[in-house]
């Protein structure tokens, strides 16, 4: 019987064969996990890439590169619907601009107007003759609601009578070039300052701080963070409420003793 001794080869040269096939990636691209969209509004990736042996590869960042999205699976050979943007090509599934510049590896893009059913996997390809790769290692899971998330109330320390505190509040900001704005209703006056940011997965995000010192009138008195996202011509509204918990010393004996002074 030498059936065993032939599979066992076959085994062996399948199993080289697949390593060979999908135990190296051409290109890296990095990107983030998930990104949450607005229906409307547009989405942008951030996005980069890199070529891990050039020189083998042939890859001259001279040559025009073109950018290619493919929705679902790397895989586009039977489903060129998959292909839902190419940076090559004028009319495009999606309306959209690779705005990072490609010959610094830099594959940032927009997704313009975009809508529920764009919510999928993406993966990103580069193709510059003679080289071409998709990285199937990495994709951004897109989600885009009809509605914005709330944003993000944190405090830090404890909240006491006559001491400054300050409130922070985050939103994200899916489509940088038009960021929510943060603003806040507090049973008191405060002072508040924003800002764009960027988070270590690269997404951004708009940080607002309120500065202001309680008294013990506002304990359980609610704060309130508003998220106001431009959409087209319209607005679409999220808040976060929180329960202000003041910690103060004990005022009845002070109320009762004042008018006796008076
Ligand atoms: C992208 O567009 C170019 C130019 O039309 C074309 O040669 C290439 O095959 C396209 N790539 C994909 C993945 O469809
Ligand atoms: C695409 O992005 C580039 C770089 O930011 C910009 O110059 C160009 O006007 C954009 N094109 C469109 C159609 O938005
Ligand atoms: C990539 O391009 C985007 C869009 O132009 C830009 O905002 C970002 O800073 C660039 N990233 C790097 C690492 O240069
Ligand atoms: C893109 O980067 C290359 C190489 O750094 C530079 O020569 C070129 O001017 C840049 N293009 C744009 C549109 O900034
Ligand atoms: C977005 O899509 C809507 C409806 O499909 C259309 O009326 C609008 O002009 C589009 N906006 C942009 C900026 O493409
Ligand atoms: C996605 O939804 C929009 C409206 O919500 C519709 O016009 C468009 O045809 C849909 N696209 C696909 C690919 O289903
Ligand atoms: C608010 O955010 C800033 C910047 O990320 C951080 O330094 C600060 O500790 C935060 N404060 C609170 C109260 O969470
Ligand atoms: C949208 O909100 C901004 C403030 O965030 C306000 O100035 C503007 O009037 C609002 N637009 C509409 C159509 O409600
Ligand atoms: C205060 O906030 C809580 C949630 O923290 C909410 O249930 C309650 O309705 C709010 N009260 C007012 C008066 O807005
Ligand atoms: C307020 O804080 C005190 C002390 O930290 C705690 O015992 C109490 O349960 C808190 N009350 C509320 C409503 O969160």
């Amino acid at each position: 019987m030498t059936c065993p001794e032939n599979m066992f080869f076959l085994i062996v040269l399948f199993m080289s064969g697949v390593l060979a096939c999908f135990g190296q990636r051409h290109m890296i691209a990095t990107m983030p996990d998930k990104l949450d969209g607005l229906t409307g509004s547009c989405v942008e990736i951030p996005c980069s890439f890199d070529i891990p042996d050039q020189n083998k590869y042939k890859f001259n960042s001279a040559i025009l590169t073109s950018g290619v999205w493919i929705k679902e699976s790397p895989q586009f050979g039977g489903r060129p619907d998959n292909v839902i943007f190419n940076s090559s090509v004028k009319d495009n599934r999606y309306q959209g601009n690779i705005t990072g510049n490609m010959s610094q590896k830099n594959c940032t893009t927009v997704f313009f107007n975009v809508t529920t059913n764009y919510t999928n996997k993406y993966f990103f390809r580069i193709e510059s003759q003679p080289f071409r790769a998709t990285d199937p290692d990495k994709s951004v899971d897109i989600v885009v609601r009809d509605l914005p998330s709330s944003p993000i109330i944190t405090v830090s320390g404890e909240v006491k009578e006559e001491t400054s505190v300050s409130f922070n509040c985050s939103a994200v900001a899916p489509c940088p070039e038009h960021p929510p704005e943060l603003t806040w209703t507090l049973p008191t006056q405060f002072t508040t300052e924003n800002q764009l940011q960027e988070n270590p997965d690269q997404t951004k995000s708009v940080l607002s701080t309120v500065t202001f010192t309680p008294s013990y009138l506002h304990h359980e008195k609610n704060i309130t963070c508003t998220a106001v996202y431009p959409v087209g011509s319209n607005n679409k509204t999220a808040e976060h409420n929180m329960m202000l918990n003041v910690s103060f010393s004990p005022k009845n004996t002070l109320a009762s003793i004042s008018p006796a002074w008076g």
